[in-house]
């Protein structure tokens, strides 16, 4: 295994023992957040009885596939924890995510965890948020109009592709990827992007997260709020 793949695997295992027995988890989604459902997914084979709300379906597939019980928010009105990766992490806590085009689903679920815990490798530690392109959902329909909209607040939009054709997010939208010249405050941003018609939600997590646990060269480093 990589070094990079084995720092993910250490925060993701250090961050699963939180979980405790009869809790419900908000599962995050990412190639970091996919050990920590793996390891979930032991320690109910081991025992451990949980219910997992996933925020993505490559979420929901890994962890059926692991044998988590899920459930959804029809069942339950609290999630006890939730663990997540992020694209970017700045030192007041605030995240930048969705560049898996989760971001909605991890927000809903993420917004409605008691704790929220970020796992992430330490390249996504940064001074400013915005060196990675801001993830914005927006409606397919008008997307070019949205896209303009945003440009004039600063940024750079860029429509999403996989694999040669549009990317279309678990919900049918569009993700613009956002280049802005180093985010300053990132709360007012989010704000103001959220004030644009066909904006759905923004990857910037603003005040959510509790504690980021960060897998670095020598061990693990723990942010807490
Ligand atoms: C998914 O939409 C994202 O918010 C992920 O949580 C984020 O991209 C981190 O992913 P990795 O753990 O794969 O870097």
């Amino acid at each position: 295994m990589d070094p990079m793949e084995r720092s993910k695997k250490a925060v993701a295992e250090h961050a699963a023992n939180f979980v405790k027995e009869g809790m419900v988890v908000g599962l995050g989604s990412g190639s970091t957040a996919n050990w920590m459902i793996k390891r979930l997914g032991e320690r109910v084979q081991e025992g451990l009885n949980i219910k997992g709300i996933p925020s993505s379906f490559k979420s929901e597939r890994l962890a059926a596939e692991c044998g988590i019980p899920l459930t959804d928010f029809s069942s339950v009105d609290k999630i006890d924890i939730a663990i997540d990766g992020a694209d970017e992490v700045d030192s007041d806590l605030q995240l930048l995510k969705g560049g898996g085009g989760s971001l909605v689903r991890e927000k809903i679920v993420d917004g409605e965890a008691e704790q929220l815990i970020i796992i992430v490798d330490e390249t996504k530690i940064v001074t400013r948020l915005g060196e990675f392109p801001l993830p914005i959902e927006v409606t397919p329909f008008g997307w070019e109009l949205t896209a303009e909209n945003i440009s004039n607040l600063g940024g750079k939009p860029k429509l999403r592709h996989l694999d040669g054709e549009i990317f279309v997010t678990n919900n049918d939208n569009y993700i613009l990827d956002c280049k802005f010249p180093g985010i300053q405050k990132p709360a007012e941003l989010h704000a103001s992007l959220k004030l644009l018609t066909g904006v759905v939600e923004t990857g910037l997590f603003i005040n959510m997260a509790d504690q980021i646990i960060i897998a670095k060269q020598d061990g693990i480093e723990i942010l807490t709020k």
